[in-house]
């Protein structure tokens, strides 16, 4: 196939181009005038599926335990000596569930893509480990990353850079074929007719060029090229976060018709929780490098115990997100986000958290289990309105309520870092250990 138009063939207009596979044309949706219009039409597109549902039953695909990545901050100048490291990753633990979907959120900066990218392999951790489907992958040579990239896939935040704009659609869909030699030369042309066509494309159009198809397009051929190889893990980074607010509703609808098609397991990133509702059973609230709460989306939405999450959700212009608690008012943090070359000391949310204390600056949170499927970092976790007065980890952590060590006092076993839930936790109004 080749990789160059055969002719000088005027460019239809991008808003043309018909979509198949029943989707509509995406253009042919405006924006809403602002956001409260642009939420309600991003909910309504939405409904014409159902929220992905959380399976208990099944196995984890995916494990990250204490995962790090500090990059080197280099000096100027000719010897170029090493004088700090940007803490993009410090402590991540998660699973994801095979077939089931993990949405990562949190505001620009907080690690999300290096998470994604650690998972995928492109870098190697500074620390911690990933199990994918039972084998440690954390140091895995380059040899063994080949095979490892059929079966992790990732899609990419901005469809108009991450396809090459020289390519055919066709070969940008087929080169993962003829490199892991999937399927005979005669039998690459079929199938990336066929993928084009899983994703709302119509399969003539494979020997077009990116810039003649929209944004949307773009995307779905995005998610083509990753499901090529049939992968069994695809981190979606941000992948609707450059499109208009009802395309990104039918993007999302895509990727679900897909997960619930292929049984892919989903890490969904993106920077609005509004975005990964109705796609993630399960959602992680990242800042500055750490997970700070974990919850099923029943919990995680309607009663968030973590500051930062209470302050994202006011951020949601959807009436049901936004009344948190009985209120409707945005919380609005104060200051920027520090840098992850020189974190916080304690709690790293503390230089914009309402409600921190002494402890906060002493004693870094543990990320505790405290429900069946719900775990939070906050010193003072509870929900929105009746954060307690004192700090609910001092007992765990053998201190006293200004984060001082209690002389002989031993720290909880329960306090570990480890990824998924136990059968037990810490109860946070009773303040004892409770089991469903
Ligand atoms: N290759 C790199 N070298 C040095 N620092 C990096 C590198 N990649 C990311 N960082 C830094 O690590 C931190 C986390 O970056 P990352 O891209 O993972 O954040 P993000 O949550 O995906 O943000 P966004 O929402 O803007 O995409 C940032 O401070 C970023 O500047
Ligand atoms: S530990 Fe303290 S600073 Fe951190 S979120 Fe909780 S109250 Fe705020
Ligand atoms: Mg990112």
């Amino acid at each position: 196939m080749s990789n160059q138009r055969p002719d000088g063939f005027g460019m239809p207009n991008d808003n043309q181009l018909p979509v198949t596979g029943g989707m509509p044309n995406e253009d042919a949706f405006g924006i809403g005038e602002n956001a409260e219009d642009d939420a309600a039409s991003f909910v309504e597109a939405e409904r014409a599926h159902a929220a992905s549902v959380f399976r208990p039953d099944a196995e984890t695909i995916l494990e990250v335990r204490d995962l790090r990545m500090y990059f080197p901050v280099k000096s100027a100048g000719i010897v170029r000596r090493t004088i700090g490291h940007v803490q993009a990753v410090d402590g991540v633990s998660f699973q994801l569930p095979a077939g089931g979907s993990l949405g990562l959120v949190g505001e620009s900066g907080c690690g999300k893509s290096t998470t994604g990218r650690l998972i995928t392999r492109l870098y190697e951790p500074t620390g911690g480990s990933i199990v994918f489907d039972g084998k440690d992958i954390t140091k895995t040579s380059a040899r063994g990353l080949k095979p490892l990239r059929r079966e992790i896939q990732m899609i990419f935040q901005d469809p108009y850079t991450s396809l090459n704009p020289r390519h055919t659609v066709g070969s940008i869909v087929g080169a993962p074929l003829a490199i892991h030699h999937v399927v005979p030369k005669n039998k690459i042309l079929p199938r990336v007719q066929e993928l084009l066509e899983i994703v709302g494309l119509n399969p003539e159009h494979y020997n077009r060029y990116p810039h003649e198809f929209s944004g949307g397009q773009r995307q779905r051929i995005g998610i083509a090229r990753a499901l090529t190889l049939q992968p069994k893990v695809l981190v979606a980074d941000e992948p609707v976060s450059a499109l208009d607010v009802s395309i990104q509703a039918q993007v999302i609808n895509l990727l679900q018709d897909v997960q619930n098609e292929f049984g892919i397991s989903f890490l969904f990133v993106a920077h609005d929780l509004a975005v990964v509702r109705h796609f993630c059973p399960e959602v992680a609230v990242m800042y500055l490098g750490k997970i700070v709460e974990i919850a099923d989306r029943e919990t995680l939405y309607n009663r968030p115990n973590h500051p930062y999450t209470q302050a994202l959700l006011s951020a949601v212009p959807d009436i049901k997100q936004a009344s948190v608690g009985g209120r409707r008012e945005r919380i609005r943090l104060q200051g920027d986000v520090p840098s992850p070359i020189n974190p916080p000391s304690g709690c790293r949310f503390r230089t914009r958290c309402p409600l921190a204390q002494e402890i906060c600056a002493r004693v870094e949170p543990p990320l505790l289990q405290v429900g069946k499927r719900h775990k939070v970092a906050c010193h003072f976790a509870g929900e929105l309105g009746h954060h307690p007065d004192r700090p609910v980890t001092a007992s765990l952590l053998g201190v006293d309520d200004s984060g001082t060590p209690n002389p002989g006092a031993t720290p909880s076993a329960e306090v570990g870092n480890e990824p998924g839930f136990s059968d037990t936790w810490f109860d946070l109004e009773r303040k004892t250990m409770a089991s469903a």
